[in-house]
């Protein structure tokens, strides 16, 4: 998608659909519907919809006018934004996709959005027109890649007009959105491949042609194979990849700019299981087939450092993903085994479908064996979040707060939601063995909490935040802004936090 910026009269712009965005300014019931964003030709041209009471500003409503008067777009888009007090960058967001996935079956492939100003949930001109590219970007995306009559539906044009600033600032933040909204893509792309087609081996491949691509002198990055796993003595990430045929494989991306301080060094550790049949505790056959998500934790960490080379902000970060199958055969682990993780600690398995934990107990003790100072892991980890939170909110949770302010910050500006789980001290009872130092399943009771309990044990005091994702790795449903399948949470929300470190934002903070 070519994407270009304007900065005035979204009403001679010269395109197949100029789409905008009508808010509800009325109390309670009552829809006083007004279009975002400054512009008397656009109003007028809304004027007739919103009098006739067809366009009343509810969220993700969608009236397309033909020839709109006084205006050179061929329709004129009207999306409902919601109430106007309410109005933030999350709605905005959707609303662009909302816009992209409303236009493309009808075969229109150039739109203009006006990105609207002045409401405080805005956060500014350029936070806006990056809300709008990356929204955009999402909604393009479609899933049907081995579908043999594919047609390319995809938007070729699309037209930002934004709602004042100046052009080098506005110009960065599309740039910005493009970088974040490509890079999320990137990420649902690899979660959508099939297992068969996304081993160990190649989700590999793809973080290294991702990194040789970037071309960047500053991201290198380095695989280790089965050898060099046992070698490091990972037994614990060793011990799912033992019952498979596929190999195992240690995606390590390292991104290091110059300039960077020596500290923080940020660790990004996935799970990267790219088929989880559950060992020899297998899974039911019932919705087995979605098992191919299970390295979305992972995914989304190479599209994070994808973003976090491009946009180069001066921080060294270092992506860990730790990719296997979890398969049942003669070589694979048993109920009741005793493993040894890299970090001395014993795992007494009493389930070999918590295999997840098991993976990223040695990549989480890696990172810090590597230098990392702070650690995020994400994993579509406990079926257990998914009933704690639907599909709606991920799990989070953290052994610092500090970091988790941080991190809730960052949640603002990607507009993905998540909320934090306790990680009370009384949990550890749930994961202690008699046989060894702990288990690596508490059983059914507060399955989310324990999982990340079992991960706590790894990171020791390293400040440290746990993604539980399983929940909204993968939309069950199409929605008017994204399409059902993959959803690349949580890129946004790990490169926010990754530029926390370092950008000025707009209100002047750094966190
Ligand atoms: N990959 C699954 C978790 C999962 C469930 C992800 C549903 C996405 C949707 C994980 O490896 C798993 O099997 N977890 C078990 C843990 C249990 C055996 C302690 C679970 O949640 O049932
Ligand atoms: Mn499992
Ligand atoms: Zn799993």
């Amino acid at each position: 998608m070519q994407i270009l910026l304007k900065l005035s009269n979204p009403a001679e712009i010269e395109t197949e659909c100029l789409a905008v965005v009508a808010l509800d300014h009325g109390e309670k019931d009552k829809n006083v519907a007004r279009v975002a964003g400054d512009d008397k030709a656009v109003a007028d041209a809304a004027a007739g919809l919103i009098a006739s009471g067809e366009v009343t500003g509810k969220i993700f409503e969608t009236v397309m006018l033909h020839a709109p008067r006084g205006v050179k777009a061929k329709r004129l888009l009207i999306i409902g934004g919601g109430k106007a007090k309410n109005f933030s960058l999350y709605e905005l967001r959707k609303a662009a996709g909302t816009a992209v996935r409303f236009l493309k079956p009808k075969g229109i492939r150039k739109l203009a959005f006006l990105a609207p100003s002045g409401s405080p949930g805005l956060d500014g001109a350029g936070s806006a027109l990056k809300a709008v590219v990356e929204g955009a970007l999402v909604g393009d995306f479609d899933p049907d890649t081995y579908k043999s009559d594919r047609k390319d539906q995809s938007m070729h044009e699309l037209t930002v007009i934004a709602g004042g600033g100046n052009q080098p600032e506005l110009d960065r933040s599309l740039q910005e959105g493009r970088i974040i909204g490509e890079s999320q893509n990137f990420t649902r792309e690899l979660v959508n491949e099939p297992g068969n087609r996304m081993t160990p081996t190649t989700l590999a491949a793809r973080a290294r042609r991702m990194c040789e691509e970037i071309n960047s002198p500053h991201l290198k990055c380095e695989i280790l194979d089965a050898d060099a796993i046992k070698q490091l003595k990972m037994g614990a990430f060793w011990s799912v990849a033992q019952g498979s045929d596929e190999p195992p494989a240690l995606i390590v991306m390292r991104y290091s700019p110059p300039g960077a301080p020596v500290k923080p060094v940020l660790g990004l550790v996935g799970k990267g299981i790219t088929f989880d049949k559950g060992g020899i505790s297998i899974k039911p056959a019932d919705g087995m087939e979605k098992m191919k998500y299970d390295m979305a934790g992972g995914a989304a960490m190479i599209g994070a450092m994808r973003a976090i080379a491009l946009l180069q902000p001066k921080i060294n970060v270092i992506g860990i993903v730790c990719a296997t199958e979890n398969m049942p055969s003669g070589k694979a682990q048993k109920p009741g085994d005793v493993q040894i993780a890299m970090s001395g600690k014993s795992i007494e398995i009493i389930n070999t479908d918590a295999e997840g934990r098991l993976v990223l107990a040695d990549g989480l003790f890696y990172a810090r064996q590597l230098g990392c100072t702070h650690l995020i892991d994400a994993a579509t980890l406990t079926g257990a979040c998914v009933v704690a939170l639907g599909n709606v909110n991920a799990g989070a949770f953290a052994n610092n707060d500090d970091m988790y302010e941080r991190f809730s910050k960052a949640l603002q500006r990607s507009g993905e939601k998540m909320w934090r789980l306790p990680l009370d001290g009384e949990y550890h009872e749930l994961i202690r063995s008699g046989i060894a130092d702990i288990v690596n399943s508490g059983g059914r009771w507060g399955g989310a909490v324990t999982a990340a309990m079992f991960l706590k044990e790894f990171v020791d005091e390293t400040p440290w935040i746990h993604l539980d994702i399983a929940g909204v790795a993968w939309m069950e449903e199409n929605k008017s802004w994204i399409a059902k399948g993959p959803s690349g949470v949580p890129v946004r929300s790990l490169v926010e936090f990754v530029r926390s470190f370092e950008t000025k934002y707009e209100d002047g903070s750094t966190k």
